[in-house]
């Protein structure tokens, strides 16, 4: 469908193949509200339902003209773009826009403070580095009063209050005499191995954090993650399903420094928890992991683990924010408050390319600012847009978080009629809001050659994705981590007539699945 061009392939020509074995490499060249346009090779513009909403960017559709409208007036009046290491309150006005929603929705008055970034993973990044940075002077304190712990029990054993109890002696495995320095030096051999290691992130099974050096490590899909596990530290992936999950996670990375502390004459060994656990990452609804939104129990059991363990729960509501749930921060009707938020997608309008992460007073290391910044990131243009997005989901006492719900609930019915026509064919539909899936039954062991194949090679949502295109005009896209399930994330203003579309195209997509008729869904 895509015009010819002269020029050899050179900007991912690989994926350009694989977009064209299944009809895909379609080239928009129009975007409006939930609609995408491509021209014919006879030059007609063809008009296609888009209900992958730029992967949940697109809460007001493509180009809102209010948007349009304020980009447009902002490039006119010649806003300086790159004012670099100045003041920027226009930084500060989105950073209290949000945190009067966040105070709102989750009935709390502690501010959050604002580090701005460019995109998704790298708004998971900072919040990564700023953990790190909280995690190492929380470590070098702990380091700071064991060494005062050594100091006092070296000045009791020598001015002779105090002896090494049998017990430390046994269990440090020293065993000559009187020795103290000994004894200090079997602690700091212990302490040593403790303080050189790095932290361990957790994140839940089928999580989706980026794609980037360090946010691949919070991305499950072992795919994306494998080849590069190397260049970062490491997560681990709590079991979603099995109850005491998290908590056997947490006893197996539970580590301690050792510290000699002289109790009645004796000096007697302590354990000072060490912070092993970087931050746990939290996505309220998984998107590109198959549309699972998390249950309020697991979410209260993770807010519990860091409270008692001390790290900071990091909600990741990338994809999940903005409205598309019905509230601003999806976690919000969960009862999960962050230590922090990342924000990014919709923040930006579908016209900016921005994120911000939002970090609680009480944990937030001002020192961060001196040690990590970004060209291009708490641009004038950005957070101009982002402050104009904040204010349209707010209008008129939250109308877009209620009509996200009621599209959302329209959506679903028509999702859910579609399930019950076809049971044999669609096995779930999850979601919230404005954020849905519906999930296929599996077809590795379908009758249909074709369909068994591209069940089996991850590729059943793609081969859908091609049909629905060339056959119904609609574009939805398979979760990538969870191939059998289509994820449908329109704008706001999606129409009666446009689900009602997608429902016609579901049935007859159904109607073929079930007839294991898979050549009815190959490009011609
Ligand atoms: N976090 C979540 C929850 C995401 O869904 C994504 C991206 C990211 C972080 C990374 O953002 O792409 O701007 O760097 N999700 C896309 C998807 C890719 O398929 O859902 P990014």
């Amino acid at each position: 469908m895509a015009a010819p061009t002269m020029e050899p392939e050179l900007a991912e020509a690989h994926m350009r193949g694989l977009l064209a074995g299944l009809g895909l490499d379609v080239e928009y060249v129009r975007g409006e509200g939930d609609t995408l346009y491509y021209r014919d090779r006879d030059g007609t513009e063809t008009a296609v339902l888009d209900l992958v909403g730029g992967y949940g960017t697109l809460i007001f559709g493509h180009n809102h003209p209010d948007l349009v409208a304020l980009a447009r007036d902002l490039l006119a009046k010649r806003v300086p773009l790159h004012a670099q290491f100045s003041y920027h309150p226009y930084a500060n006005e989105l950073a209290a826009a949000l945190n009067r929603v966040l105070h709102r929705e989750f009935g709390i008055d502690e501010p959050y403070s604002a580090v701005f970034a460019n995109s998704g993973a790298e708004g998971i990044e900072t919040a990564m580095k700023h953990a790190e940075l909280d995690r190492v002077i929380r470590v070098g304190e702990l380091h700071a009063a064991v060494e005062a712990d050594i100091a006092a029990a070296r000045a009791a054993v020598a001015d002779g209050t105090a002896t090494v109890s049998a017990e430390a002696r046994a269990r440090l495995g020293v065993t000559d005499g009187v020795d103290f320095d000994a004894v200090v030096s079997e602690i700091a051999r212990h302490n040593a191995e403790v303080l050189g290691r790095g932290p361990v992130f957790l994140t839940l099974e089928g999580s989706f954090h980026g794609k980037l050096a360090g946010s691949v490590q919070l991305t499950h899909n072992a795919g994306y993650r494998a080849p590069f596990r190397a260049l970062a530290a490491q997560a681990r992936f709590v079991p979603v399903d099995q109850p005491g999950a998290l908590a056997s996670v947490l006893a197996e990375e539970r580590v301690a420094l050792l510290a000699p502390v002289v109790v009645d004459g004796q000096v007697t060994l302590a354990e000072r928890d060490f912070p092993a656990i970087g931050a746990f990452f939290v996505e309220p609804v998984q998107g590109e992991g198959g549309i699972h939104v998390l249950s309020p129990e697991l979410a209260a059991e993770i807010r519990a683990a860091a409270d008692s363990a001390g790290f900071p729960v990091v909600v990741d509501e990338v994809q999940s924010g903005m409205g598309r749930t019905g509230r601003f921060f999806s976690a919000s009707g969960i009862g999960l408050l962050g230590d922090y938020f990342v924000l990014a997608k919709g923040l930006g309008g579908g016209i900016a390319k921005t994120a911000a992460l939002l970090v609680r007073q009480s944990r937030y290391r001002s020192d961060f600012e001196l040690v990590h910044s970004s060209t291009f990131a708490k641009d004038a243009l950005s957070c101009h847009i982002g402050i104009k997005v904040v204010e349209m989901l707010e209008a008129d006492d939250g109308a877009a978080y209620r009509l996200a719900v009621e599209r959302g609930g329209r959506l679903r019915r028509e999702l859910d009629a579609v399930a019950a026509e076809f049971p044999d064919v669609v096995a779930a539909v999850r979601g919230r809001g404005l954020m849905l899936g519906i999930e296929f039954h599996d077809l590795t062991g379908s009758t249909s050659e074709v369909l068994r194949d591209n069940a089996r090679a991850g590729l059943i949502g793609y081969l859908v994705a091609g049909y629905l295109l060339r056959e119904q005009s609609i574009r939805v896209f398979p979760t990538a981590s969870a191939a059998h399930t289509l994820r449908v994330e329109p704008s706001l203003a999606i129409s009666d007539e446009a689900i009602e579309q997608f429902g016609r195209a579901l049935r007859a997509l159904c109607a073929i699945i079930g007839k294991a008729d898979g050549m009815a869904l190959l490009p011609n």
